[in-house]
């Protein structure tokens, strides 16, 4: 069981780097919404106290609408597939639609052999062709509406 917290970009830019760029750069997962008070950073501790898991949904539009951004979604390699990721997903929702409604949709360019670790969480793909997503790979815009 993990604990999941509110944390600052800056707790979880290492665990980002090393699971996300693991060749560097390090600047390639730094993103220029981190800072903004809005953007909301999630990082799942094991009971030892180890960071093993992270998300951040950032502030952001779709269709000229308000949106969060989910962004740089990383689970230490060890703690992959036991289930917390599905456990920030669902942190990271409860707390945009606390937001009250302000943000109608949440979306992500997820990497394509991933899409359906999303699909399964009411993720779907929208108008946009696949696209390469620079070291990230083929990759595609999934979305789902903040209800
Ligand atoms: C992709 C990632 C975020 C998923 O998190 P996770 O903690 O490993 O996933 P979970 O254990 O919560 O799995 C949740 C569900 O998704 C499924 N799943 C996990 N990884 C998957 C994958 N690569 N493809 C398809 N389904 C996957 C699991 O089988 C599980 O299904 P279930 O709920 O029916 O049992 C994580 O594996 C990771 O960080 N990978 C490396 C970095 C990365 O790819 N980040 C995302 C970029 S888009």
């Amino acid at each position: 069981m993990v604990q999941i917290k509110r944390v600052d970009a800056k707790d979880i830019v290492p665990l980002r780097a090393r699971i996300l760029r693991p060749e560097g750069p390090v600047h390639e997962v730094l993103f220029v919404e981190d800072l903004m008070p809005e953007s909301i950073h999630l990082a799942a501790y094991c009971p030892e106290g180890n960071l093993v898991g992270c998300v951040s949904a950032l502030p952001s539009e779709h269709d000229g609408k308000p949106a969060m951004w989910l962004r740089a979604m990383a689970i230490d390699t060890v703690h992959q597939g036991t289930g917390i990721g599905h456990s920030l997903l669902l942190e990271v929702e409860k707390r945009i639609k606390a937001c009250k409604g302000k943000f109608l949709h949440i979306w992500c360019n997820a990497r394509l052999n991933r899409k359906e670790f999303y699909t399964r969480h009411g993720f779907i793909e929208t108008q946009d062709p696949t696209f390469k997503n620079g070291k990230a790979g083929e990759s595609i815009k999934l979305i789902r509406r903040c209800l």
